[in-house]
Protein backbone atom coordinates (compact mmCIF):
# COMPACT_ATOMS: atom_id res chain seq x y z
CA UNK A 1 0.00 0.00 0.00
CA UNK A 2 1.48 3.44 -0.66
CA UNK A 3 0.80 5.91 1.66
CA UNK A 4 1.63 9.53 1.30
CA UNK A 5 2.98 11.87 3.68
CA UNK A 6 1.24 15.27 2.39
CA UNK A 7 2.38 17.78 -0.04
CA UNK A 8 4.68 19.87 1.65
CA UNK A 9 6.96 22.72 -0.14
CA UNK A 10 10.46 21.74 -1.52
CA UNK A 11 12.99 22.44 1.15
CA UNK A 12 16.11 24.67 0.68
CA UNK A 13 18.04 21.17 0.80
CA UNK A 14 15.72 19.91 -1.99
CA UNK A 15 15.88 22.75 -4.33
CA UNK A 16 20.00 22.20 -4.33
CA UNK A 17 20.21 18.25 -5.27
CA UNK A 18 17.47 19.43 -7.68
CA UNK A 19 19.28 21.84 -9.33
CA UNK A 20 22.01 20.45 -8.41
CA UNK A 21 21.13 17.23 -10.72
CA UNK A 22 19.56 19.34 -13.80
CA UNK A 23 23.22 20.62 -13.69
CA UNK A 24 24.66 17.43 -14.02
CA UNK A 25 22.79 17.11 -17.66
CA UNK A 26 24.58 16.97 -20.75
CA UNK A 27 24.58 19.70 -23.39
CA UNK A 28 26.01 20.51 -26.52
CA UNK A 29 29.65 22.05 -25.97
CA UNK A 30 28.30 22.17 -22.12
CA UNK A 31 27.35 25.27 -22.57
CA UNK A 32 24.38 24.23 -19.76
CA UNK A 33 21.80 26.44 -21.70
CA UNK A 34 18.96 26.29 -18.94
CA UNK A 35 17.55 28.38 -16.18
CA UNK A 36 14.91 27.78 -13.46
CA UNK A 37 11.72 28.70 -11.86
CA UNK A 38 10.19 27.32 -8.91
CA UNK A 39 6.43 28.19 -8.09
CA UNK A 40 5.29 25.64 -4.95
CA UNK A 41 5.84 22.42 -6.20
CA UNK A 42 6.26 23.49 -10.39
CA UNK A 43 9.59 23.57 -11.57
CA UNK A 44 10.25 25.11 -14.89
CA UNK A 45 13.38 24.49 -17.14
CA UNK A 46 13.71 27.36 -19.38
CA UNK A 47 15.74 28.15 -22.40
CA UNK A 48 18.41 30.48 -21.45
CA UNK A 49 19.19 32.66 -24.87
CA UNK A 50 22.58 33.59 -24.11
CA UNK A 51 23.71 30.31 -23.85
CA UNK A 52 22.79 29.27 -27.14
CA UNK A 53 25.08 28.19 -30.14
CA UNK A 54 24.06 30.36 -33.33
CA UNK A 55 26.08 29.50 -36.15
CA UNK A 56 26.55 25.46 -34.80
CA UNK A 57 22.76 25.07 -33.42
CA UNK A 58 21.11 27.62 -35.25
CA UNK A 59 17.24 25.89 -35.48
CA UNK A 60 18.02 25.07 -31.56
CA UNK A 61 17.86 21.55 -31.78
CA UNK A 62 20.75 20.51 -29.75
CA UNK A 63 20.14 23.22 -27.43
CA UNK A 64 16.41 21.83 -26.70
CA UNK A 65 17.94 18.16 -26.30
CA UNK A 66 20.13 19.51 -23.48
CA UNK A 67 17.34 21.28 -21.82
CA UNK A 68 15.43 17.43 -21.88
CA UNK A 69 18.17 15.81 -20.33
CA UNK A 70 18.06 18.42 -17.79
CA UNK A 71 14.58 17.73 -16.87
CA UNK A 72 15.03 14.08 -17.15
CA UNK A 73 17.76 14.84 -14.45
CA UNK A 74 15.33 17.30 -12.25
CA UNK A 75 12.92 13.72 -12.77
CA UNK A 76 15.78 11.18 -11.33
CA UNK A 77 16.39 13.21 -8.31
CA UNK A 78 13.05 13.97 -7.68
CA UNK A 79 12.33 10.15 -7.61
CA UNK A 80 15.03 9.60 -5.63
CA UNK A 81 13.47 12.10 -2.74
CA UNK A 82 10.27 9.86 -3.55
CA UNK A 83 8.42 12.46 -5.19
CA UNK A 84 5.64 11.14 -7.91
CA UNK A 85 6.15 13.11 -11.05
CA UNK A 86 4.71 14.49 -14.41
CA UNK A 87 6.17 16.83 -16.94
CA UNK A 88 4.76 18.92 -19.88
CA UNK A 89 6.64 19.82 -23.32
CA UNK A 90 6.45 23.35 -23.79
CA UNK A 91 3.46 23.61 -21.33
CA UNK A 92 2.23 27.77 -21.50
CA UNK A 93 2.14 29.34 -25.05
CA UNK A 94 2.55 32.34 -23.66
CA UNK A 95 6.00 31.74 -22.36
CA UNK A 96 7.53 29.67 -25.24
CA UNK A 97 10.94 30.23 -22.90
CA UNK A 98 9.83 27.61 -20.99
CA UNK A 99 10.62 23.86 -22.31
CA UNK A 100 9.34 21.65 -19.60
CA UNK A 101 7.45 21.90 -16.93
CA UNK A 102 7.39 19.32 -13.89
CA UNK A 103 5.29 18.64 -11.58
CA UNK A 104 6.25 16.97 -7.99
CA UNK A 105 3.00 15.16 -6.57
CA UNK A 106 2.84 13.41 -3.27
CA UNK A 107 6.25 12.26 -1.64
CA UNK A 108 5.44 8.17 -1.28
CA UNK A 109 6.13 5.82 1.31
CA UNK A 110 7.77 3.42 -1.14
CA UNK A 111 11.01 2.03 -2.02
CA UNK A 112 12.54 4.27 -4.73
CA UNK A 113 10.88 4.23 -8.27
CA UNK A 114 13.05 3.09 -11.19
CA UNK A 115 13.86 6.55 -12.17
CA UNK A 116 15.12 7.42 -8.47
CA UNK A 117 17.27 4.20 -8.63
CA UNK A 118 19.46 6.14 -11.46
CA UNK A 119 20.01 9.05 -9.00
CA UNK A 120 23.93 7.36 -8.47
CA UNK A 121 24.44 7.73 -12.08
CA UNK A 122 24.03 11.26 -12.45
CA UNK A 123 28.01 11.81 -11.88
CA UNK A 124 29.49 8.78 -13.11
CA UNK A 125 27.87 9.42 -16.62
CA UNK A 126 30.08 11.41 -18.55
CA UNK A 127 31.01 11.69 -22.32
CA UNK A 128 34.06 9.92 -23.37
CA UNK A 129 36.08 10.57 -25.81
CA UNK A 130 38.73 8.22 -25.49
CA UNK A 131 39.34 4.69 -27.15
CA UNK A 132 36.60 1.69 -25.99
CA UNK A 133 37.92 -1.89 -25.21
CA UNK A 134 37.09 -4.53 -27.92
CA UNK A 135 34.94 -6.36 -25.44
CA UNK A 136 31.63 -6.86 -27.18
CA UNK A 137 28.24 -5.21 -25.48
CA UNK A 138 25.42 -8.20 -25.01
CA UNK A 139 22.36 -7.21 -27.08
CA UNK A 140 20.66 -7.75 -23.98
CA UNK A 141 22.84 -4.27 -22.64
CA UNK A 142 21.82 -2.61 -25.80
CA UNK A 143 18.32 -3.64 -25.56
CA UNK A 144 18.02 -2.24 -22.07
CA UNK A 145 19.58 0.94 -22.91
CA UNK A 146 17.01 1.23 -26.56
CA UNK A 147 14.08 0.77 -23.48
CA UNK A 148 15.02 3.66 -21.17
CA UNK A 149 14.96 6.33 -24.41
CA UNK A 150 11.50 4.39 -25.52
CA UNK A 151 10.47 5.01 -22.21
CA UNK A 152 10.15 9.14 -22.79
CA UNK A 153 8.80 8.44 -26.59
CA UNK A 154 11.94 8.09 -28.64
CA UNK A 155 13.87 5.24 -30.69
CA UNK A 156 17.57 4.37 -30.08
CA UNK A 157 18.25 1.81 -33.40
CA UNK A 158 21.76 0.26 -32.97
CA UNK A 159 22.98 0.23 -36.56
CA UNK A 160 24.22 -2.90 -37.85
CA UNK A 161 28.01 -2.99 -40.23
CA UNK A 162 26.23 -1.52 -43.65
CA UNK A 163 24.87 1.09 -41.96
CA UNK A 164 28.12 1.88 -40.19
CA UNK A 165 29.50 2.07 -43.20
CA UNK A 166 27.97 4.65 -44.83
CA UNK A 167 27.41 6.72 -41.69
CA UNK A 168 31.51 7.20 -41.86
CA UNK A 169 31.16 8.58 -45.20
CA UNK A 170 28.47 11.25 -44.51
CA UNK A 171 31.05 11.86 -41.05
CA UNK A 172 33.81 12.13 -43.42
CA UNK A 173 31.85 14.41 -45.24
CA UNK A 174 30.21 16.53 -42.13
CA UNK A 175 33.97 16.65 -41.00
CA UNK A 176 34.86 18.74 -44.34
CA UNK A 177 32.08 20.54 -44.18
CA UNK A 178 32.54 22.16 -40.58
CA UNK A 179 36.61 22.62 -41.38
CA UNK A 180 35.83 24.89 -43.49
CA UNK A 181 32.79 27.16 -41.93
CA UNK A 182 34.46 30.11 -40.02
CA UNK A 183 31.50 31.07 -37.82
CA UNK A 184 31.38 27.52 -37.07
CA UNK A 185 35.29 27.55 -35.69
CA UNK A 186 35.24 31.01 -34.20
CA UNK A 187 31.91 29.85 -32.27
CA UNK A 188 33.39 26.38 -30.99
CA UNK A 189 36.99 27.92 -30.30
CA UNK A 190 34.45 30.23 -27.23
CA UNK A 191 33.14 27.41 -25.72
CA UNK A 192 35.85 24.74 -26.25
CA UNK A 193 39.50 24.03 -25.48
CA UNK A 194 42.08 25.22 -22.95
CA UNK A 195 41.01 25.49 -18.97
CA UNK A 196 37.23 25.98 -18.20
CA UNK A 197 35.57 27.41 -15.16
CA UNK A 198 31.85 26.86 -15.05
CA UNK A 199 31.38 26.17 -18.18
CA UNK A 200 32.81 24.82 -21.74
CA UNK A 201 34.43 21.74 -22.89
CA UNK A 202 38.62 21.68 -21.28
CA UNK A 203 41.36 20.78 -23.15
CA UNK A 204 41.75 17.73 -20.54
CA UNK A 205 38.04 16.18 -21.50
CA UNK A 206 38.91 16.38 -25.81
CA UNK A 207 40.66 12.64 -24.99
CA UNK A 208 43.42 11.48 -27.33
CA UNK A 209 43.69 12.29 -31.30
CA UNK A 210 43.17 8.98 -33.01
CA UNK A 211 46.40 7.53 -34.62
CA UNK A 212 43.90 6.52 -37.68
CA UNK A 213 40.73 7.69 -38.84
CA UNK A 214 37.83 6.84 -36.50
CA UNK A 215 34.66 6.54 -35.51
CA UNK A 216 34.94 9.21 -32.78
CA UNK A 217 34.42 13.25 -33.30
CA UNK A 218 37.29 15.65 -32.39
CA UNK A 219 35.53 18.48 -30.73
CA UNK A 220 39.17 20.86 -31.40
CA UNK A 221 38.59 21.01 -34.82
CA UNK A 222 40.60 23.83 -36.24
CA UNK A 223 42.90 24.22 -33.68
CA UNK A 224 45.73 21.79 -32.86
CA UNK A 225 47.50 21.37 -29.20
CA UNK A 226 50.94 19.85 -29.34
CA UNK A 227 50.44 18.80 -25.99
CA UNK A 228 47.28 16.06 -26.63
CA UNK A 229 48.50 12.31 -26.49
CA UNK A 230 47.27 9.86 -29.41
CA UNK A 231 46.14 6.75 -28.98
CA UNK A 232 44.94 3.29 -31.31
CA UNK A 233 41.51 3.30 -31.26
CA UNK A 234 38.54 0.63 -31.37
CA UNK A 235 37.62 -0.84 -35.15
CA UNK A 236 34.37 -1.77 -34.65
CA UNK A 237 32.31 0.63 -31.94
CA UNK A 238 28.61 0.46 -30.84
CA UNK A 239 26.88 2.80 -32.88
CA UNK A 240 23.37 4.21 -32.60
CA UNK A 241 21.24 7.01 -33.94
CA UNK A 242 18.32 8.29 -31.58
CA UNK A 243 15.24 9.43 -32.90
CA UNK A 244 11.69 10.54 -32.60
CA UNK A 245 8.51 10.95 -34.76
CA UNK A 246 8.49 14.41 -35.69
CA UNK A 247 11.14 16.51 -36.11
CA UNK A 248 9.80 19.75 -34.03
CA UNK A 249 10.58 21.55 -31.38
CA UNK A 250 8.49 19.29 -28.75
CA UNK A 251 10.65 15.87 -30.08
CA UNK A 252 14.14 17.76 -29.87
CA UNK A 253 13.03 18.16 -25.84
CA UNK A 254 11.70 14.52 -25.80
CA UNK A 255 14.78 13.27 -27.46
CA UNK A 256 16.78 14.85 -24.89
CA UNK A 257 14.50 13.10 -21.91
CA UNK A 258 15.44 9.71 -24.03
CA UNK A 259 19.09 10.45 -24.65
CA UNK A 260 19.52 10.89 -21.00
CA UNK A 261 17.69 8.23 -19.73
CA UNK A 262 19.36 5.92 -22.40
CA UNK A 263 23.26 7.19 -21.07
CA UNK A 264 22.01 6.89 -17.46
CA UNK A 265 21.31 3.48 -18.39
CA UNK A 266 24.19 2.56 -20.26
CA UNK A 267 26.30 3.79 -16.96
CA UNK A 268 24.66 1.53 -15.29
CA UNK A 269 26.51 -1.43 -17.00
CA UNK A 270 29.74 0.99 -17.10
CA UNK A 271 28.96 1.81 -20.89
CA UNK A 272 29.94 4.61 -21.62
CA UNK A 273 29.62 7.06 -25.02
CA UNK A 274 30.25 10.31 -26.92
CA UNK A 275 28.51 11.89 -29.85
CA UNK A 276 28.80 11.85 -33.55
CA UNK A 277 26.58 14.77 -34.04
CA UNK A 278 27.68 16.50 -36.67
CA UNK A 279 26.16 13.77 -39.03
CA UNK A 280 22.82 15.13 -38.10
CA UNK A 281 23.57 19.14 -37.46
CA UNK A 282 23.54 19.56 -41.74
CA UNK A 283 19.92 18.98 -43.06
CA UNK A 284 21.41 17.11 -46.30
CA UNK A 285 23.39 15.17 -44.33
CA UNK A 286 20.55 14.38 -41.98
CA UNK A 287 18.37 13.23 -44.74
CA UNK A 288 21.18 10.79 -45.41
CA UNK A 289 21.13 9.32 -41.97
CA UNK A 290 17.18 9.31 -42.31
CA UNK A 291 17.65 6.83 -45.23
CA UNK A 292 19.83 4.66 -42.57
CA UNK A 293 16.96 4.34 -39.80
CA UNK A 294 13.90 4.33 -42.00
CA UNK A 295 11.81 7.43 -43.52
CA UNK A 296 9.66 7.92 -40.44
CA UNK A 297 12.64 7.97 -38.18
CA UNK A 298 13.07 11.71 -37.55
CA UNK A 299 17.39 11.79 -36.54
CA UNK A 300 18.24 13.45 -33.68
CA UNK A 301 21.82 12.40 -32.08
CA UNK A 302 24.10 9.66 -32.88
CA UNK A 303 25.96 8.01 -29.88
CA UNK A 304 29.31 5.72 -29.87
CA UNK A 305 28.83 3.87 -27.43
CA UNK A 306 31.25 0.33 -25.44
CA UNK A 307 33.03 -0.47 -22.20
CA UNK A 308 36.14 2.49 -21.60
CA UNK A 309 39.33 2.29 -21.61
CA UNK A 310 40.19 5.05 -19.31
CA UNK A 311 37.88 7.33 -16.59
CA UNK A 312 36.45 10.13 -18.47
CA UNK A 313 37.67 13.28 -17.59
CA UNK A 314 34.94 15.88 -15.57
CA UNK A 315 33.79 19.46 -17.47
CA UNK A 316 32.92 21.86 -15.17
CA UNK A 317 29.38 22.94 -14.08
CA UNK A 318 27.71 26.51 -12.56
CA UNK A 319 26.75 26.63 -9.71
CA UNK A 320 22.83 25.60 -8.99
CA UNK A 321 22.39 28.78 -7.56
CA UNK A 322 23.23 30.81 -10.77
CA UNK A 323 20.69 29.04 -12.93
CA UNK A 324 17.92 29.54 -10.75
CA UNK A 325 16.02 32.40 -11.80
CA UNK A 326 13.04 32.50 -9.52
CA UNK A 327 11.56 30.49 -6.72
CA UNK A 328 8.33 30.98 -4.45
C1 LIG B 1 22.70 17.63 -27.70
C2 LIG B 1 24.16 17.36 -27.42
C3 LIG B 1 25.07 17.38 -28.45
C4 LIG B 1 26.41 17.07 -28.20
N1 LIG B 1 27.27 17.02 -29.26
C5 LIG B 1 28.52 16.62 -29.05
C6 LIG B 1 29.37 16.37 -30.14
O1 LIG B 1 28.97 16.43 -31.29
N2 LIG B 1 30.65 15.98 -29.89
C7 LIG B 1 31.10 15.79 -28.61
O2 LIG B 1 32.26 15.42 -28.45
N3 LIG B 1 30.30 15.99 -27.55
C8 LIG B 1 29.03 16.39 -27.74
N4 LIG B 1 28.19 16.53 -26.68
C9 LIG B 1 28.69 16.28 -25.33
C10 LIG B 1 28.96 17.57 -24.58
O3 LIG B 1 30.15 18.17 -25.03
C11 LIG B 1 29.04 17.24 -23.08
O4 LIG B 1 27.79 16.78 -22.66
C12 LIG B 1 29.43 18.43 -22.24
O5 LIG B 1 30.73 18.84 -22.54
C13 LIG B 1 29.35 18.10 -20.75
O6 LIG B 1 30.24 17.04 -20.44
P1 LIG B 1 29.74 15.66 -19.84
O7 LIG B 1 28.76 15.06 -20.82
O8 LIG B 1 30.97 14.85 -19.69
O9 LIG B 1 29.05 15.95 -18.54
C14 LIG B 1 26.84 16.82 -26.89
C15 LIG B 1 25.92 16.80 -25.85
C16 LIG B 1 24.58 17.06 -26.10
C17 LIG B 1 23.58 16.99 -24.99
Amino acid sequence: MVIQYGNPLLSHDEVGILLNSAGLAPSMHNTQPWRFEITGQVIDVLLDPDRTLPAEDPSGRMTRIGLGAAALNVRVAAAMLRYETTLAIDPDPDRPDIAVRIFLGSRMRTTVSPLGTLYGELRRRRTYRGPLLAAEVSSMVLEQISAAARAEGADLRWLGADAKHELRRILHTAEDLELHDEDRLTERGRWVGGRRFGDGVPASALGPLPTHPTLVRDLSAGFGDPDRDAAVFEADPQIAVLTTAVDDQVDWTRAGLALQHALLTATTYDIAASFLNQAVEYAPLRARVQDLVGHSARPQVIIRAGYPEHAATDTPRLDWHETLDAWQ
